[in-house]
């Protein structure tokens, strides 16, 4: 029998709070990321879509929804999957999940800065590998952060937050922009070229967007102290990663700790063998806590939109 519920789609798992947020709706789930047909299949006359950064919400996508798709929430602050330009014709409302996030990236950006600046990583794999012979003198020696410079690239809450912890090791901040000059938060404002020369560790925090594809390339690798560490936990192809594997490689550049990749789920194969890189499987939001709020967040976007209110986070 036909109801007057709205049906929303969901690519994938959600928690029972979020869902419970939803109120009085047909929930319709389905693996938005491996099976592109039954995505487009399940698309067919949706009100709303709970999607992921691994889907991709694209103009067939919405025309296999149709007209009554009126919101498209992403668990997700980034949107890079979703062709925004595609939804706006249409009238469709997309939505995002800002700062609900901002702590637990920040708390995995630092997590990466101590497992490459004191090779945590490296050191595992040996202890495991039974290659452990005792201590000595000047085994496995890292670098301290205490009065070293952190440079942060991008002015944004994530990376604001990453700066508010470094008080607590002692180092000094300074932020990248396209434009130099002010501060953020008390720290001075470089241009990104000037922040890549000066950092101690450079950590990315800028949207994946046309405009910083490849920001960091072999030029700005170059630049770089060849004692710094580069971290990113922002998007894979604002890195270059054929670029940072040579420049990894050379020793060009101490070191990287990388929780993004320009192919997800695929690893460029020259980073693998590398023992001056640390690799996370894009694990940057991915608290309990965190994953449930963002699951809540767009479920609040898309109760609103249903209901005829404004968006809580448009992007
Ligand atoms: C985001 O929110 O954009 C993360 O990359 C996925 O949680």
């Amino acid at each position: 029998m036909a109801t007057d519920r709205a049906t929303v789609l969901v690519t994938g798992q959600l928690p029972s709070s979020a869902l419970a947020l939803l109120g009085d709706v047909d929930v319709r789930t389905v693996d938005g990321t491996t099976n592109r047909q039954a995505f487009l299949e399940a698309a067919r006359g949706v009100d709303a879509m709970m999607t992921f950064v691994t889907d991709t919400v694209d103009a067939a996508l919405l025309d296999a929804a149709g007209p009554a798709l009126k919101i498209v929430a992403n668990v997700a602050v980034g949107f890079d999957n979703i062709d925004v330009s595609a939804t706006r014709p249409h009238g469709i409302v997309v939505t995002n999940t800002p700062d609900v996030l901002n702590g637990a990236v920040a708390e995995l950006t630092w997590g990466l800065i101590f497992a490459i600046a004191r090779r945590i990583g490296e050191s595992d794999r040996l202890v495991r590998r039974g290659d452990w012979h005792g201590w000595a003198f000047d085994f496995m020696t890292g670098m301290e952060l205490a009065g070293k410079t952190l440079g942060i690239i991008g002015k944004g809450r994530i990376g604001r937050d990453v700066a508010r912890r470094a008080a607590a090791f002692d180092m000094r901040v300074v932020f990248g922009g396209r434009e130099a000059g002010g501060e953020v938060d008390g720290h001075p404002v470089f241009a990104i070229d000037d922040v890549l020369a000066m950092a101690d560790v450079v950590s990315l925090h800028v949207p994946g967007r046309p405009d910083t594809r490849h920001l960091i390339d072999a030029r700005a690798l170059d630049l770089m102290k060849p004692t710094a560490y580069l971290i990113n936990t922002a998007r894979g192809i604002v890195v270059d990663e054929a670029a940072l594997v040579e420049a990894l490689r050379t020793r060009r550049i101490a070191g990287a700790g990388l929780d993004v990749f320009e192919r997800e789920p695929v690893v460029h194969p020259g980073l693998i063998g590398l023992d001056n890189v640390v690799l996370l499987p894009h694990i940057g939001s991915a608290t309990v806590e965190t994953r449930t709020a963002m699951a809540e967040l767009a479920a609040r976007n898309v109760a609103a939109v249903l209901a005829g209110r404004p968006p809580v986070t448009p992007v």
